[in-house]
């Protein structure tokens, strides 16, 4: 039966690129660049994606464990027609073969989709589009019947071609067999001397292999991202594209100021303020409000609660009806209960907060556990660490804690004790009754404020 073999090419260095990773790997609204394509190809649904790799090819092999993708490795790297070559051999006659590079994160499967359509086994389908400014882009240039003849690299192309704003996307589909036959036939007679799979064109033109012109009538998709400004280009398009559908289901002050690197989930009647960054996996629940200028990154938020300007949450979870913020940061593996507030610089690490439970300012309390209806006064500190190893600290149910508390552990404060402001706590404190460690008050009588020695001339 005959089948679809995708060909990603990933294999070239992107020396363009603000970065040494390889190109394939640089983040595009947090997601790898070759991830948007490997995800845009596999939703056409039973393809064998085949991924040409060269530039650091270990590290891009790294960072996917994809059952189904068939790994190539090119070496030396001469040009993209050589880089299919690599793949091709082991893909059968039968089989149809898409070709799209690693950095085209725009592209959608519909546009695949419409290009396999229009593949039989003859033909060659090639993707073009119009751009106001081809610059950096292989030409069409087409007969005086219109009929594409020929794609002419930038490096190769005279003034007159420069003109030519129908440029080629970079995806060809066609029959292993057609496209095997075409490749051969490519030299590297040219500029830079590389081996360009956009000769096939020519080349089939020559021959009179039928070639099919895709025109994609959304040119924004055709951007490659081959520099620092034209990735910056790529994320804004695909951020706005991702603000607006999350716009159709919340409340989104502005879909040019919220940046989504990952996958949101949320209810209803939730509301988004300016300058939110989302990252990794998130979940919110219906009646969320999240403040302006705060940045959450894999966490599970509930409903109703309120995350107030310029707070930080990482690897958390928070309950319903819960206040957090503003300015509070919530670190790794912090579980904060239903009702519970979190104030201003309030910083809590690695820690389990109760219901109804208040720590309103300048707290740290990390490697907690804390109970409900418990008051945290004003700069209180869990000392949880001792240089080498971090230590517990558990505050039950229905505490008061004074403001200006330390509490060093390992220690335990009992049941509804009470802890006077200003303790530093170094022993567990006792259920219910008050707990205080502090210097007694007294008054120096007779004692002057130092004055000022008066000026020499007036001595
Ligand atoms: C390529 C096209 C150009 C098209 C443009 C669209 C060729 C010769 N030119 O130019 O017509 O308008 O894309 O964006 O194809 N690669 C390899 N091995 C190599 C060389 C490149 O795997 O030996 C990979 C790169 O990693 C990249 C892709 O092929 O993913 C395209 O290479 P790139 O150098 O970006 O080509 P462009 O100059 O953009
Ligand atoms: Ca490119």
């Amino acid at each position: 039966m005959s089948k679809i073999a995708t060909i990603i090419l990933a294999a070239g260095k992107g020396t363009r690129m603000p970065s040494k990773r390889p190109k394939a790997l640089y983040e595009i609204a947090g997601m790898p660049m070759i991830a948007h394509v490997l995800s845009e190809v596999c939703a056409l649904g039973n393809i064998t994606p085949h991924i040409v790799v060269g530039y650091r090819a270990q590290q891009v092999k790294d960072a996917f464990t994809l059952d189904t993708a068939q790994w190539h490795t090119q070496d030396p790297q001469l040009g993209t027609a050589h880089a299919v070559a690599c793949a091709l051999d082991h893909i059968k006659d039968d089989d149809t073969v898409l070709v799209t590079y690693t950095d085209m994160p725009l592209l959608k499967s519909s546009v695949y989709q419409e290009m396999l359509d229009k593949t039989n086994d003859q033909n060659f389908v090639v993707l073009t589009t119009h751009l106001p400014d081809p610059h950096g882009y292989g030409r069409i240039v087409r007969n005086d019947n219109h009929q594409a003849i020929a794609i002419v690299e930038e490096a190769d192309a005279n003034a007159e071609q420069k003109q030519i704003n129908e440029v080629n996307v970079g995806v060809v589909t066609a029959k292993a067999k057609t496209l095997k036959a075409l490749i051969q036939e490519v030299s590297n007679d040219n500029k830079p001397q590389e081996y360009y799979l956009t000769d096939c064109l020519g080349i089939a033109s020559d021959k009179g292999v039928p070639v099919v012109c895709v025109v994609l009538q959304d040119p924004q998709q055709a951007r490659g991202v081959n520099s620092g400004i034209e990735a910056q280009h790529a994320e804004r398009i695909l951020q706005k594209q991702i603000a607006t559908t999350l716009a159709k289901r919340a409340s989104v002050k502005d879909i040019n100021r919220i940046d989504i690197r990952g996958e949101v989930q949320v209810g209803t009647d939730i509301s988004f303020d300016i300058g939110v960054i989302l990252e990794g996996k998130v979940v919110i629940g219906s009646g969320t409000k999240i403040g302006p200028y705060t940045v959450i990154k894999n966490a599970v938020i509930g409903s109703n609660s309120h995350i107030k300007a310029f707070s930080h949450i990482e690897d958390s979870k928070i309950g319903n009806h819960c206040s957090i913020g503003p300015y509070a940061r919530l670190r790794p593996e912090t579980v904060i209960d239903d009702g519970a507030q979190i104030g201003n610089f309030v910083e809590i690490k690695k820690s389990h907060i109760g219901t109804q439970t208040k720590i309103n300012h300048l707290s740290y309390i990390g490697d907690s556990e804390v109970g409900k209806d418990t008051n945290i006064g004003a700069g209180t500190i869990t000392c949880n660490y001792d240089g080498a190893n971090k230590h517990k600290t558990i505050i039950e149910d229905g505490v008061f804690i004074g403001s200006d508390t330390q509490i060093i552990a390992p220690v335990t404060i009992g049941k509804g004790a009470t802890i006077g402001a200003g303790s530093t706590i170094t022993h567990d404190a006792q259920a219910n009754a008050l707990t205080l460690s502090r210097s007694e008050q007294k008054t120096v009588k007779g004692w002057k404020r130092p004055q000022k020695n008066p000026p020499k001339d007036k001595q």
